[in-house]
């Protein structure tokens, strides 16, 4: 186990494992974390926990003893307590701008290393304006995004940018994130955080950091070669492809930019980054890509006006709890396709291709493993970062590639 952590009760406690990601997370454990691992589960309904454990010990016997811990997101002192008896807390407790602020607060304090499923831009910049510095004084790595927002993006780049060094002694100037064929299903706690950002938009300020694409990085460096978002449908001559917008680059594109900037622009200070959604260069690819940004635009138009929202969230959406089937995930996968551009020393330009495959639903069975894959390289790696609020890509790069690539997820350069 990690430094300042040595000597507490439990090395994970996964909080929310009542939730419909935290059951899958707490699954995800059960079957492949190590058997002398101390982890307990926790949340604010004992039943429900009693529940979720009795289906971890038909997985193994020895989880009928799974600890159990109580508390409630409200309740400061009760996370307080639990962020003083472990070395990491991974939550899957969302919307995290309703039930996440008190346990950053609280683990920061007490060097508690943390993880994350959030995508909520407004929220990971209002902690890492309150707790940034308390939690590189403690050495508590707390780590936002580690599911599917925004593990393949922030990784994926890092690992381009690692092969660039390598071969050409500098950087990719631009990496260019296109996602290809993906299928996926979607839970009522994502549901809930959508809702929760349209509704926080409202507010000026909240949508002026929503809108920036450098609005995570640290105060002072908040300025680079990336504009807003694209917009519309757009032609790649250079794959050749169409390409439309994509939902999570908001989120993702923020976290990659944050990336650099704290590895003190081991990128460069001019990387461009974009990330799009790919499709095929015929007639049928450019009526998709056409659909895809229609879509996208009427959501967008449509859930910021509250009676659409409400009856988008009353006739549409899962509730709290629900999400895709067993056999929905099994079926579901994702694919990102990289490309690189180096400026080679001698003036030349250099190009290089990798890969992010993920072979479930990418919001769930994937994220399942990436967040947990997160937490036990938190709880047992030797990890170089410092303690902050950090990207994934920061706080656990070479590790946690290693250890996805060992779960199954392909990370590949050409
Ligand atoms: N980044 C990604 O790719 C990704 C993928 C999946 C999910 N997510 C995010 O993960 C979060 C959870 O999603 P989900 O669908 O799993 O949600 P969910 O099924 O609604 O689960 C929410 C969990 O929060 C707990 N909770 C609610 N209020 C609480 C409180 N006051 N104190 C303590 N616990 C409380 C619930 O406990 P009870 O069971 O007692 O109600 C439940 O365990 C969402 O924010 C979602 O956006 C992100």
């Amino acid at each position: 186990m990690s430094d300042t952590r040595q000597g507490r009760t439990y090395e994970i406690v996964l909080w929310g494992a009542t939730g419909f990601t935290g059951k899958l997370t707490a699954e995800y454990l059960a079957r492949h974390a190590p058997e002398d691992l101390r982890w307990a589960i926790a949340g604010r309904n004992r039943q429900k926990l009693e529940a979720t454990r009795a289906e971890l010990a038909a997985i193994a016997p020895r989880f009928a003893e799974l600890p159990i811990l109580e508390g409630d997101s409200h309740d400061r002192a009760s996370l307080a307590r639990i962020a003083s008896e472990t070395a990491v807390v991974c939550t899957t407790v969302g919307p995290y701008m309703t039930y996440g602020k008190t346990l950053v607060e609280v683990c920061a304090e007490a060097g508690t290393s943390y993880c994350d499923l959030t995508g909520e831009t407004p929220f990971i910049r209002e902690m890492l304006d309150l707790h940034h510095a308390t939690a590189k004084s403690t050495g508590a790595r707390i780590v936002h995004c580690c599911g599917y927002d925004s593990i393949p993006s922030d990784l994926g780049t890092f690992m381009m940018q690692e092969a660039a060094i390598e071969r050409f002694g500098r950087p990719c100037r631009i990496v260019k994130n296109y996602i290809g064929r993906t299928k996926g299903g979607l839970s009522g706690g994502t549901a809930a955080s959508m809702l929760t950002i349209m509704e926080a938009a409202q507010d000026k300020a909240v949508r002026r950091v929503l809108g920036h694409p450098y609005g995570l990085n640290p105060k002072g460096e908040r300025k680079g070669p990336d504009g807003s978002d694209p917009k519309g449908v757009s032609y790649d001559p250079e794959i050749p492809c169409f390409t439309a917008p994509f939902v999570m680059a908001a989120i993702n594109t923020r976290v990659v930019r944050r990336t650099n900037a704290l590895l003190e622009f081991r990128y460069g200070r001019a990387f461009e980054y974009v990330e799009k959604m790919m499709l095929p260069y015929s007639p049928k690819g450019l009526a998709l890509a056409t659909g895809i940004s229609a879509g996208i635009t009427g959501l967008v138009v449509g859930l910021a006006v509250p009676p659409i929202r409400n009856l988008i969230r009353e006739r549409y959406l899962p509730a709290p709890g629900e999400g895709p089937s067993r056999e929905e995930r099994e079926r579901g996968y994702f694919n990102h396709h990289l490309f690189g551009s180096v400026e080679t020393k001698d003036g030349a330009a250099a190009f290089l291709r990798g890969k992010v495959v993920g072979v479930n639903d990418p919001g769930y069975g994937e994220t399942a493993k990436m967040l947990s894959e997160s937490a036990l390289c938190l709880a047992r790696d030797p990890l170089t970062s410092e303690g902050g609020v950090l990207t994934p890509a920061v706080a656990m790069g070479p590790q946690l590639l290693d250890r996805l690539r060992r779960a199954g997820m392909t990370f590949e350069v050409r």
